[in-house]
């Protein structure tokens, strides 16, 4: 495993993290999320990426977590970086939803119940939120470190602009912003668009999500949908459906792919190196719904430098 400093802080992150918004929750094999998260930790993966409504049901995947946390992981808890966030819809009525800090500090609550743990090392701010003064919205997540029940804090899906205000409003108030959470992909470039140069210029750190575009940037849908794929498996809550794997997206795919072979790469290992070329991203946070998944990521560490040539490569295959 390779390490980045994330932004100018103390901490060095894995460059490939592991989430666990799919395949952690009451539907899946319980069995199989342990090997998972075995393959990933013996492999050098430090940080485990969590979220309050992770599941399904939500809340399953730190309940998931937390039981082979007990079981397995405790002795090596100081050898682990584990998040959780809140600002997505979680419990009914007014204070289980956006940014307040009535939600926040309950939500972070149930969470470290759920897993079992005193603090989590991250805490994030899941999305933004259009009515709660950001100030509120901050100010939480500095009192939530105050408290002892975060180390950092981090926030997810913020515009650059929104971004800036609020690495601000957490600076004055002595609790650093630590890392920035967006997704981004080859397929999804949105953070080009001034985000990473926000993140570049302030030392805050970024973990990109859905790198693999949910598993389009992969080899798997080449020729159809696999039952037990993400797609194949009808699930919802933000899951990719049918409707996102179009003939012209499998065209580009394919064309990548060509790529990829030709790097000695597979598709995945290539979108993972992709986004891991720009050094102003600390890492990747993959999904995996089987080890397998796991260790083929982690090859992408073996070449994620690329030639001027191949980037426009790219760049004509995602334009046309
Ligand atoms: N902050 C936020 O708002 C937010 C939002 C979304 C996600 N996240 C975080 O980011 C993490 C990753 O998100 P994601 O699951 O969308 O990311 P992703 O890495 O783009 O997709 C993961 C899926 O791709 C497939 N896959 C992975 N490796 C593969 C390989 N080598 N070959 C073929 N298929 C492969 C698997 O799907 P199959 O089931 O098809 O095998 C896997 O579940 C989440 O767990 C979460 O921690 C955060």
């Amino acid at each position: 495993m390779h390490y980045r400093r994330c932004g100018n802080s103390g901490i060095k992150l894995p460059l490939i993290s592991l989430g666990l918004w799919h395949n952690f929750g009451e539907i899946d094999d319980y069995e199989n999320c342990r090997e998972i998260l075995h393959t990933a930790f013996d492999s050098g993966i430090t940080h485990f990426d969590l979220a309050n409504n992770y599941g399904p049901p939500p809340g399953a995947a730190e309940v998931t977590f937390g039981k082979i946390l007990k079981q397995d992981f405790l002795p090596y808890r100081d050898e682990l970086i584990i998040s959780s966030k809140a600002g997505w819809g979680m419990w009914d009525g007014p204070y289980g939803d956006w940014g307040s800090k009535k939600y926040l500090v309950a939500s972070l609550d149930q969470s470290l119940k759920r897993m079992g743990l005193d603090y989590v090392d991250i805490f994030y701010h899941h999305r933004p939120d259009p009515e709660t003064p950001l100030e509120e919205t901050m100010g939480t997540l500095d009192l939530i470190v105050r408290q002892g029940k975060a180390l950092y804090v981090g926030i997810s899906s913020y515009e650059p602009k929104e971004t800036l205000k609020a690495i601000e409003i957490l600076r004055e108030l002595g609790t650093p912003c630590l890392i920035h959470q967006p997704r981004y992909s080859m397929l999804d470039r949105w953070v080009e668009d001034g985000l990473l140069e926000v993140l570049g210029k302030e030392k805050v750190g970024c973990i990109t999500f859905s790198s693999l575009a949910q598993g389009i940037l992969t080899n798997k849908y080449l020729n159809g949908i696999p039952e037990d794929s993400r797609v194949g498996r009808h699930l919802s809550n933000g899951a990719i459906n049918e409707s996102q794997v179009t003939p012209q997206v499998i065209e580009k795919v394919k064309k990548l792919n060509e790529l990829a072979i030709e790097r000695n790469q597979s598709l995945a290992q290539m979108a993972i190196a992709w986004v891991l070329k720009d050094e102003r991203v600390t890492s990747v946070v993959l999904g995996a719904s089987k080890p397998k998944q796991v260790t083929d990521a982690i090859g992408a560490l073996q070449n994620y430098s690329f030639a001027k040539e191949e980037l426009s490569r790219i760049d004509d295959i995602l334009k046309n």
